[in-house]
C-alpha cells in the first residue's frame, strides 16, 4: 500500500503485495465467487480465478458463452450452473453480464441475493444510472466494484504473462463491513497489477468518456482524418497507411507507455520534435471542447440512455456488425489487412 502526491492530489495504492496468496485465500476461503457471464471480462477474471485455486462457479444462459465454458473446462453441475443456480450458490457475485444484459437479468437476479452476499460490478453503470436500468440493490448487501483498465482478454493474456492490467475498485455500500476487504482482495486475485480507488460515478463518468475519445471513438476518427487527407494529397496507401496507423502503433505509442511523452519526443528527429511541439497546442485547443462536450453528454446520462436503446432493440446485433463491417471495409483497415502480412515476424496467437 503506497501513497502517492500527485499535484497536491493524495490517492493509496494497493499493490500485489499487500495481499500475498495466504491472505487471499484467508480472506476469500468462506467465498463461493460466482460469475455471471463469460464475454471477455467474465472469461478473463474467471480464468484466473479458477488457475490460482479458488473457489469459483459461472453462471450463464445455455448458449454461445455456455459451450465456450464448457470447452474451457467449466463443467456443468460442477462449477457450471444456469445464471439463477449459480447466484444463489455464490457469496460473491460478479455480475458481469454486458450492462443491457444486466438489466434484462437483474429482477431475477436480486430475488437470488442473500443477506451478506457481495454484489460486484466491472461498471459503475447499472447502479449509477439506476433510473434508467432500474438496478438497486437491497441494503443487506455490500456493493463494490472493481474495473480492470483494460480490455478483458488482456485480463486474461498479463495474467498468464506474469504481468496485470490495473484496476479501480470503489464500495457502493457495506452492509457486513467487510467490503473494501472483499473488493481489495478479489481485486488482486483477478490479476490485476494494483488497485486505485475510485467512487461507482467517476469509474462510469471517465470510463464511458475514455472509449467515447482517446481509448476508441477520437482514435478512429483522428486516424481517418489524417489518412484522408494523405491520400486525397495523392500519397499512396501504403506510404498513407504506415504514417498514419503502423509507425504509431508498432514505434511510437508503445515508447509513450513505456517511458512517457517527453521520453518519446527525446527519442525522435530534432524535426519532427519540433513540428509536434508546435502543433501539439492547436490540436489540444480543437479537441478539448468536444472531450467537455461528451462528458457532459456522459454525465446528463445520455450516453447511457443512448447506450440502453440501442442495445435493447431486437436488431442490435446485425446493425452493429453492419457497423463494424463498414469499418473494417475503409481503405486504411483495408490497407491495414493487406500490409500487416508484411511484418516480418508474426504476432503471436492472442490466448
Ligand atoms: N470488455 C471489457 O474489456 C470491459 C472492461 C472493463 C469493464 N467491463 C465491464 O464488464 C462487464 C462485462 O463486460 P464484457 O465485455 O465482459 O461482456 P459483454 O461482451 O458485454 O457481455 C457478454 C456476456 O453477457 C451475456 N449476456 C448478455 N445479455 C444477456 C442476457 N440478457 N441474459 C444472460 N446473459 C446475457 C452473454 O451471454 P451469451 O453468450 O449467452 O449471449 C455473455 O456471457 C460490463 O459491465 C462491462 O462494462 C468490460
Amino acid at each position: 500500500m503506497k501513497t502517492i502526491n500527485i499535484a497536491g492530489h493524495q490517492e493509496t495504492i494497493i499493490e500485489r503485495g499487500d495481499y500475498p496468496k495466504e491472505k487471499l485465500q484467508k480472506i476469500l476461503k468462506n467465498e463461493v465467487i460466482a460469475i455471471l457471464g463469460y464475454g471477455p471480462q467474465g472469461r478473463g477474471q474467471s480464468l484466473n480465478l479458477r488457475d490460482q485455486g479458488f473457489n469459483v462457479i459461472v453462471g450463464l444462459r445455455k448458449g454461445s458463452s455456455w459451450d465456450k465454458a464448457q470447452k474451457e473446462g467449466w463443467v456443468e453441475g460442477k462449477n457450471l450452473f444456469e445464471m439463477e443456480e449459480a447466484a444463489k450458490k455464490g457469496t460473491l457475485i460478479q455480475f458481469l453480464l454486458s450492462d443491457a444484459g444486466q438489466i434484462a437479468f437483474w429482477p431475477k437476479l436480486k430475488e437470488c441475493l442473500n443477506e451478506g452476499d457481495c454484489l460486484y460490478f466491472s461498471h459503475g453503470f447499472g447502479i449509477v444510472f439506476s433510473n434508467d436500468t432500474k438496478i438497486i440493490p437491497p441494503k443487506n448487501v455490500d456493493v463494490v466494484l472493481c474495473a480492470p483498465k483494460g480490455s478483458g482478454l488482456t485480463v486474461r493474456t498479463h495474467f498468464l504473462d506474469g504481468r496485470g492490467i490495473n484496476a479501480s475498485y470503489a464500495v457502493y455500500q457495506d452492509a457486513t463491513g467487510r467490503a473494501c476487504e472483499r473488493v481489495q482482495a478479489v481485486g488482486i486475485a483477478i490479476g490485476s497489477g494494483h488497485l486505485f480507488e475510485t467512487t461507482f460515478q467517476k469509474e462510469v463518468h471517465s470510463d464511458l468518456t475514455g472509449e467515447r475519445c482517446i481509448l476508441m471513438g477520437l482514435i478512429q476518427g483522428a486516424i481517418k482524418a489524417q489518412y484522408e487527407v494523405l491520400r486525397a494529397h495523392g500519397h499512396s496507401p501504403s506510404e498513407a497507411y504506415n504514417e498514419s496507423i503502423e509507425e504509431a502503433f508498432q514505434s511510437l505509442y508503445p515508447l509513450i507507455g513505456e517511458k512517457g511523452m517527453d521520453w518519446m519526443y527525446a527519442n525522435c528527429s530534432t524535426t519532427a520534435q519540433r513540428g509536434a511541439l508546435d502543433w501539439a497546442p492547436r490540436f489540444e485547443k480543437a479537441i478539448k471542447p468536444v472531450i467537455e462536450e461528451c462528458y457532459k453528454s456522459v454525465q446528463t446520462g445520455n450516453e447511457a440512455r443512448i447506450t440502453i436503446e440501442a442495445n435493447s432493440k431486437s436488431d442490435y446485433r446485425p446493425k452493429l456488425e453492419k457497423e463494424l463491417e463498414t469499418m473494417a471495409n475503409q481503405e486504411m483497415w483495408q490497407a491495414g489487412k493487406i500490409l500487416r502480412e508484411f511484418r516480418p515476424e508474426r504476432l503471436k496467437p492472442l490466448k
